[in-house]
């Protein structure tokens, strides 16, 4: 069973992604050193009738995080509570939460690093010893309360690592880094859409999208989904090369997967910055972006492809961002 905390509200995509989640971890595609050892912890959690051990998973957005969490619970055969860093505030609401748990179950808390320092030392006594002490009463008349708790397995989500503090990430038993996605399996990603959506497709559009999709399977199955509403109306549902290529035209999506915010940053590096270094708050500004969606959505991509470099000084455009723009490297000419 899934519970959601009240603070959380499902918005669209969000819907549209639970239907294409893989619910076991054979159908999860990749992060195969994950998968191998996540499977042998699950198995041996289950032959000891023990608890998993808590665990943490960090990576750029859309890789699988969550997915993952609600994946292991199923593979439990546990409950999964699932709650946001950013949306617990009071020690209450953290405290309620860990009281509903049942023996096993599992305490999802994405965007970890968002957590008040307060709740995160709540947490510590209820990860390590399975209690919870809080303080009740207010001036002299306070007296300390222990709440003993059923083992759990708490799973923590972040896509900054960096941003949570090491008493927290000491006390998770298993830490996963999730890695971007190889193109063949995105392609496998795009077929298995491609067939939960029932359409038809020609293997060479799913090709060209796994090559626009970051990595990263939300944006594979985005896009897919796109060019889906176009075969849906001309093509006879058919995923043709064709259709492919004229949604992705009219999406603004570049042969590497570039969209618009990321021509508006190379754009501005280069010409509001001469090519940089810079630093990231002054370049959001200029895009209107904020820092933390910069450097957590834009720049791993643009530095993993080799348009920008991030040095201690700021952020540099490298030649091929200058290419990509259409832009001389040496005159700062624009190509005609
Ligand atoms: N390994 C995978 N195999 C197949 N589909 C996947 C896989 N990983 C993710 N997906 C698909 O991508 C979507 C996004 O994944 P998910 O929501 O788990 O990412 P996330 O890492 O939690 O992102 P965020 O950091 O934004 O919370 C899922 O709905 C799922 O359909
Ligand atoms: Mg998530």
């Amino acid at each position: 069973m899934i519970v959601l905390d009240k603070n959380i509200s499902l918005t669209s995509p969000d819907e549209e992604e639970k239907t294409l989640r893989p619910k076991k971890l054979h159908d999860y595609i990749g992060q195969e050193d994950i998968k191998e050892m996540l499977e042998v912890f699950i198995k041996a959690s289950i032959k000891r009738d023990e608890s998993l051990d808590h665990m943490l998973l960090y990576g750029p957005p859309g890789l699988g995080k969550t997915t993952l969490a609600m994946i292991t619970a199923n593979e439990l055969n546990k409950n999964i509570k699932i709650t946001n860093g950013a949306s617990l505030e009071k020690t209450g609401d953290l405290v309620s939460l860990l009281s509903t748990l049942e023996e096993g179950d599992v305490l999802f808390i994405d965007e970890i690093h968002r957590l008040p320092r307060v709740l995160e030392e709540v947490l510590y006594s209820a990860m390590e010893d399975y209690v919870i002490d809080i303080v009740i009463g207010k001036e002299e008349e306070t007296r300390s309360l222990r709440i003993d708790l059923p083992p759990f397995t708490l799973i923590g989500a972040t896509t900054r690592f960096g941003d949570i503090s090491s008493p927290l990430r000491d006390r998770f038993g298993v830490v996963f880094r999730l890695k971007y996605y190889t193109l063949k399996e995105l392609e496998k990603i795009g077929e298995r859409t491609a067939r939960l959506y029932g359409n038809d497709y020609e293997f060479e559009s799913i090709k060209i999208l796994s090559k626009r999709s970051r990595g990263t399977p939300r944006i594979i199955n985005r896009l897919f989904r796109r060019v889906r509403d176009y075969a849906d109306i001309k093509n006879n549902s058919l995923i043709s090369v064709n259709i492919t290529q004229e949604a992705l035209k009219k999406l603004g999506i570049s042969d590497e997967g570039l969209n618009e915010t990321d021509f508006r940053y190379l754009k501005s590096l280069i010409q509001n910055f001469n090519g940089g270094p810079v630093g990231v708050i002054s370049l959001a500004t200029s895009i209107s972006e904020e820092v933390t969606t910069v450097e957590d959505v834009y720049e791993p991509y643009l530095i993993k492809k080799g348009f920008i470099s991030r040095t201690s000084r700021g952020r540099i455009a490298n030649e091929k961002a200058y290419k990509v723009l259409g832009i001389n490297y040496y005159t700062g000419f624009i190509k005609q």
